[in-house]
């Protein structure tokens, strides 16, 4: 095994997010900065996974027990700086084997750089080793102070930096590999002697080194998988960063997409090659595309299906399957437990949720679908409504194959709608309707004569409709 335990540090307040929420909880690309650092973490395989928490405790224990039920979480009540934490993270702990300390505030970093770091030290059976960076703008970070022989002599945190050290570009990544014994027998010599009365873990590498032993300064190519987000503009710089990342993932795998710039893909989301994916658009969640389907532009799919050659233009849809070839859009509202079968179409002003709507059948304007199953080869008139809420509850709507569903009927569920049957335009139908006819449900016509030119005598309307008769 090449890490026996992995450290994650997770207790500081994120001051600097100015956020009534933990900071680690806070989200890029579909997931927690914390969900970033576990996820990159996970290949590891270490045999014991500690995360110390301490701000918002509830609902970061509550956020890892579902994303990684196997860690085992450490309270730091008071913030007693990085060091404190990995004191707290060690107690009853095997030390024996390699640990690997990291914040849980770097959600760039991937697994592959964390599996050569640790492979690197292992190889040089370092006591101790820090992952580093040449950063265009160190400011902020610890620097590292290397020797006449350009060996790691110590990190110097900015807050305690000399004028000199602060134009140090190489930076402490926050990650370190540590051979387990000789951290643990280090880590009580700490002390609070610096700018910001904490215990530093970066101290650690200064006594380690001061004791004899061997500590290697590890830089990776890479300085952006290592910045750190401490506050929202960090946060909007990393977001960025990762959807460029994620972008270029797709596009190497065959996605066209027409501007980089403006399309958001959540780490989780998974997309077909020859899926074309139009500006302005965000693919969030677990959401799932199909070769050949074309998205946006400005379209936003959360937790969507989307099938083979489906196309979805100027949309939102959640928590909705879009089937094999149907076109939905331009401004269309799908909400959760939408279920759309192959070649359907989803038109203009239509909000649907809860409903099915089944093979080639088509929902083209200005409706609303709510809680229905609607058969195969089926049309629903424009402006149709489905009455599903009488004020307490929802009722459902039934509607057969190949109806067809007059323009402005309203149906007032509970109501089943036959196979083969026609409701008339504008009709509002509170019975259920056979197979196979019509339903009527509104005023007969009447037709008052002359009503014009006696009740608006001398108006425009009256002028025209007098012209008319004289013509005859
Ligand atoms: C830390 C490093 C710095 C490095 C930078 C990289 C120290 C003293 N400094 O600075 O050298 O360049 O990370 O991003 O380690 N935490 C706890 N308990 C505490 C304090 C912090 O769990 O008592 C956690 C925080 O939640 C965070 C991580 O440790 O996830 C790092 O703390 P933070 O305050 O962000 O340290 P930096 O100032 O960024
Ligand atoms: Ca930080």
């Amino acid at each position: 095994m090449t890490v026996q335990t992995v450290i994650v540090l997770a207790a500081g307040e994120g001051t600097r997010m100015k956020s009534a929420k933990a900071k680690v909880l806070h989200n890029v690309a579909g997931r927690s900065l914390l969900g970033h650092v576990l996820n990159a973490v996970e290949p590891l395989k270490a045999s014991e996974l500690r995360i110390v928490v301490g701000s918002s405790r509830e609902l970061v224990e509550e956020h890892i027990a579902n994303i990684a039920p196997k860690a085992t979480t450490v309270f730091q009540e008071h913030r007693g700086g990085t060091g404190h934490a990995v004191q707290l993270a060690l107690a009853g702990l095997k030390t024996k084997g390699t640990v690997l300390v990291l914040a849980g505030d770097t959600p760039m970093l991937t697994a592959d750089s964390l599996t050569a770091f640790i492979a690197a030290h292992n190889e040089g059976k370092f006591a101790a080793s820090v992952l580093t960076a040449e950063h265009p703008d160190p400011t902020g970070y610890g620097r590292i102070i290397r020797d006449d022989a350009d060996e790691l002599l110590k990190i110097v945190e900015e807050k305690d930096a000399s004028e000199d050290q602060k134009f140090i570009f190489e930076i402490n990544s926050g990650v370190y590999a540590f051979d387990g014994e000789k951290l643990a027998a280090s880590i009580g010599k700490l002390t609070n002697s610096n700018s910001q009365s904490e215990l530093y873990l970066t101290d650690v590498i200064g006594i380690l080194k001061s004791e004899g032993a061997s500590i290697a300064a590890i830089m990776i190519d890479d300085f952006t998988e290592v910045l750190g987000v401490n506050d929202r503009i960090q946060l909007a710089e990393s977001a960025a960063l990762l959807r460029d990342r994620i972008n270029d993932h797709w596009m190497r795998a065959g996605v066209t997409i027409i501007d980089p710039t403006t399309t958001w893909i959540d780490a989780t989301a998974s997309i077909s090659n020859d899926v074309t994916i139009h500006p302005g658009s965000a693919i969030y969640g677990t959401t799932s595309i199909a070769s050949g389907a074309v998205i946006g532009p400005r379209t936003t799919l959360t937790n969507c299906r989307v099938q083979e050659g489906a196309s979805v233009l100027e949309s939102i849809a959640t928590d909705t399957i879009i089937g094999e070839g149907s076109t939905i859009g331009p401004f269309t509202y799908l909400r959760a437990g939408t279920v759309l079968s192959d070649a359907t179409k989803v038109g203009a002003f239509v909000e649907m949720k809860n409903a099915t709507l089944g093979t080639g059948s088509k929902v083209p304007h200005l409706s609303y679908v709510g809680d229905a199953t609607i058969g195969e080869g089926t049309n629903i008139g424009a402006a149709t409504i489905f009455v599903n809420y009488d004020g307490v509850e929802k009722h459902h709507t039934t509607i057969g194959d190949h109806v067809r569903i007059g323009s402005d009927t309203m149906l007032v569920a509970p109501i089943t709608v036959g196979d083969g049957a026609y409701t008339a335009a504008g009709s509002v139908i509170t019975e259920d309707v056979p197979a196979g006819s019509i339903a009527v449900g509104r005023a007969k016509q009447r037709n008052v004569l002359g009503w014009v030119m006696r009740k608006r005598a001398g108006s425009k309307s009256a002028q025209a409709a007098e012209a008319s008769e004289k013509k005859g």
